[in-house]
């Protein structure tokens, strides 16, 4: 029997519909813009998410960074949650790279950033202070149990940007795992925000790949900064093919992944020794506490591979995290329960 993967959704593997078009795909070079393949995506796209257009980046990593460098200057400020993947998990590069002063505030356990704390976060003009410029959005929000953000919300911040002429960035690098758990349009719930960027490589199981959308003047900037921090890649329609075939074929299947992820939630519920609301998941990612006193989260984990299900524990704490995804089916879902059962039993 196989590995039950759940620590990623980065894990899975390109289907053979995705390496039968990366073979025969019509590439050309792209920083010249003549990349056929490449051009089709960017268009896909942009289109899906109601943006004038877009920009194919290596990386949800990259997608972010490029956004920032397209919307601020040097020593402006964005302001996004402390538990935001761009604050903790990408190196800084905000500040590192774009002389971009991140202002954190709380994540609620939703993910959301409380309205009245992005209205205190807001610079007033005063010498002394960075300017305002971005609310940066994570949605779904990795390090909040995937909590999709909804439309009302997204509207509720749209009007505080507006009326402080700030612009929105989602890090939506699992955008449409929220469409699909919110059962909205990803163009509704991307109408507030002036960029977007989304990942082809985890959920929609392209190999490599991310996807930023905004207006035609926004994505001009974002290709100059995607070119000098060297993401001008040239034949890349061999990589962005399977791109078009998350986009055509894997994104209305996401809602399995998130069934599953509610069974593994309801059935780890039911252990002792961890402990998980399952009510608190709504998409493919889930934290659960590993509360018996004799076992670590990492001495959990090592258990179980034992018996071949992997998952992730959080460093400093007492959480692991397993992620569902295209290669899961409700049959490793008992498997894996299983496992655990023996291993907490
Ligand atoms: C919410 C979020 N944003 C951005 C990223 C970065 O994506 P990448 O690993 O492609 O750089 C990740 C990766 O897991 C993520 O979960």
């Amino acid at each position: 029997m196989g590995i039950i993967e759940l620590r990623s959704d980065t894990m899975t593997q390109p289907t053979d519909d995705m390496r039968r078009a990366m073979a025969e795909a019509k590439v050309g070079d792209d920083v010249f813009g003549e990349d056929p393949t490449i051009n089709r995506l960017e268009e896909m796209a942009a289109e899906r998410l109601g943006k004038e257009a877009a920009l194919y980046v290596s990386s949800g990593t990259m997608g972010n960074l490029v956004s920032q460098l397209a919307h601020c200057g040097r020593g402006d400020e964005i302001i996004l949650g402390s538990h935001a993947h761009t604050f903790f998990f990408e190196q800084g590069g905000s500040a590192a790279v774009g002389s971009i002063h991140p202002r954190t505030v709380p994540n609620q356990p939703d993910g959301k950033l409380a309205l009245e704390d992005i209205e205190m976060a807001i610079r007033g003009d005063n010498v002394h202070f960075p300017r305002s410029r971005l609310i940066l959005l994570e949605n779904t929000h990795n390090l909040c149990n995937g909590c999709p953000l909804e439309i009302d919300y997204m509207k509720a911040v749209g009007e505080i940007a507006r009326r402080h002429k700030l612009k929105i960035h989602v890090d939506g690098a699992r955008f449409f795992n929220a469409a699909v758990a919110l059962g909205v349009e990803p163009k509704d719930l991307a109408a507030e925000a002036d960029s977007v960027s989304f990942c082809l490589s985890k959920g929609l199981a392209a190999p490599v790949g991310s996807i930023v959308c905004g207006t035609h003047d926004f994505i001009n900037e974002a290709r100059r900064a995607r070119k000098v921090l060297g993401g001008g890649m040239r034949q890349a329609g061999i990589l962005a093919a399977a791109g078009i075939i998350s986009l055509n074929e894997m994104v209305h299947r996401l809602a399995e992944d998130h069934a599953n992820a509610k069974k593994l939630a309801a059935g780890l519920a039911e252990m002792p020794g961890l402990s998980i609301d399952p009510d608190q998941i709504h998409t493919n990612i889930i934290f659960f506490e590993v509360t018996q006193a004799d076992m670590t989260p990492e001495q959990f984990v090592q258990r179980i591979e034992a018996g071949g299900v992997r998952m992730l524990p959080v460093a400093g704490g007492q959480k692991v995290r397993a992620v569902t995804h295209y290669h899961i089916t409700a049959a490793d879902i008992d498997r894996a329960l299983g496992v655990i059962s023996k291993v907490m039993g």
